[in-house]
């Protein structure tokens, strides 16, 4: 990145990060600049990579495998905060430096992040054969999550009103671009690699049993003690008390929690809270048609 670009990052306190297109997918524009590295990430066969659409639920399931890898072992999952545990492989941001660093300095097995879409996933996770956990989650949520986090967080472009933000999001003019595209490549490309794709309420309804697969997927057997530590150490309320996981470590400046707490509220069905009846009829209709004729179904709400 070049010293312009991060004096441009600088925050303080109006300064947004700005955007741009990599191959019609809106990024971050540190992103955009550093792609051609970030195209060229050289995967390791023993690589874990955790991808997501922004907000489904990664911090939860990063939380879960350093868990599940370690044996449950609380000291050891807290050695330093998720981002450091799991280098973010497409971000740059100044002040915490950037995923593609981080992740070429980490010894192996490595335990990665990605948002990227399919079609713009490095290659060599697919010529690696790596192991992908993908997390999905129902797009009401998604998006009132979403746009919460562009509140607090200066990485990401202002979000506008509720309103203009609705709309953004069902365009896909957001960062890593269309929800509905996101979730169908993804599920679309599960049975030709070597990926377990998860959803957010399924963790949310029955976390035992998501963590058991999770442990069958990574290639270890938890028995029912570790399995029941788990699940409450990753549990909402203690993971937001967790500031390992919690994100209070990110400088204020970067995500500022007193706008809205990057552990915000953890459920199934806040949506209703936000959509109107006619943001919902609207959201539904887009919905019918960007989903027909895929197998892939939601639960919006218990
Ligand atoms: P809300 O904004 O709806 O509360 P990501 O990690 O992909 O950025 O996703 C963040 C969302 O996951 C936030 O959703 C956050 O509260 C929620 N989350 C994080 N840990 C969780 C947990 N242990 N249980 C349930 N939700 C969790």
């Amino acid at each position: 990145m070049t010293l312009n670009r991060m004096e441009e990052l600088k925050c303080d306190g109006t300064e947004r990060i700005t955007v741009d297109y990599v191959k019609g997918i809106l990024q971050p524009t540190p992103t955009c600049d550093n792609w051609d590295q970030i195209w060229d990430f050289q995967a390791r066969p023993d690589d874990l990579l955790i991808c997501t659409y922004p907000k489904a639920g990664t911090t939860w399931t990063q939380e879960i495998v350093d868990f599940i890898l370690n044996d449950g072992d609380v000291g050891r999952t807290q050695r330093a905060p998720t981002h450091v545990r799991f280098p973010f492989i497409e971000w740059v941001i100044p002040s915490i430096g950037s995923g593609l660093e981080q992740a070429n300095a980490m010894p192996s097995p490595r335990t990665l992040k990605t948002h990227l879409p399919f079609q713009l996933l490095p290659p060599s996770f697919l010529e690696k054969n790596c192991k992908i956990i993908y997390v999905a989650r129902n797009p009401k949520d998604n998006l009132v999550s979403y746009y919460h986090f562009h509140r607090m967080n200066k990485a990401l472009p202002a979000p506008g009103t509720w309103e203009e933000y609705f709309e953004s999001f069902l365009t896909g003019k957001v960062c890593w671009g269309s929800w509905h595209d996101h979730v169908k490549g993804w599920w679309e490309a599960r049975d030709q690699h070597r990926i377990l794709y998860l959803f957010y309420e399924d963790l949310k309804m029955k976390p035992k049993h998501e963590i058991r697969k999770l442990g069958e997927f990574i290639g270890k057997k938890l028995d029912d003690n570790v399995l029941d530590k788990i699940a409450y150490h990753t549990s909402f309320d203690v993971m937001k008390q967790n500031p390992m996981a919690n994100y209070s470590t990110v400088p204020t400046e970067v995500m500022d929690h007193s706008v809205s707490p990057f552990m915000r509220k953890g459920a199934v069905g806040d949506w209703r809270n936000h959509f109107t009846v006619a943001q919902n009829e609207r959201f539904d209709e887009d919905y019918q048609r960007k989903m027909a004729g895929t197998s892939l179904t939601f639960h919006f709400q218990f």
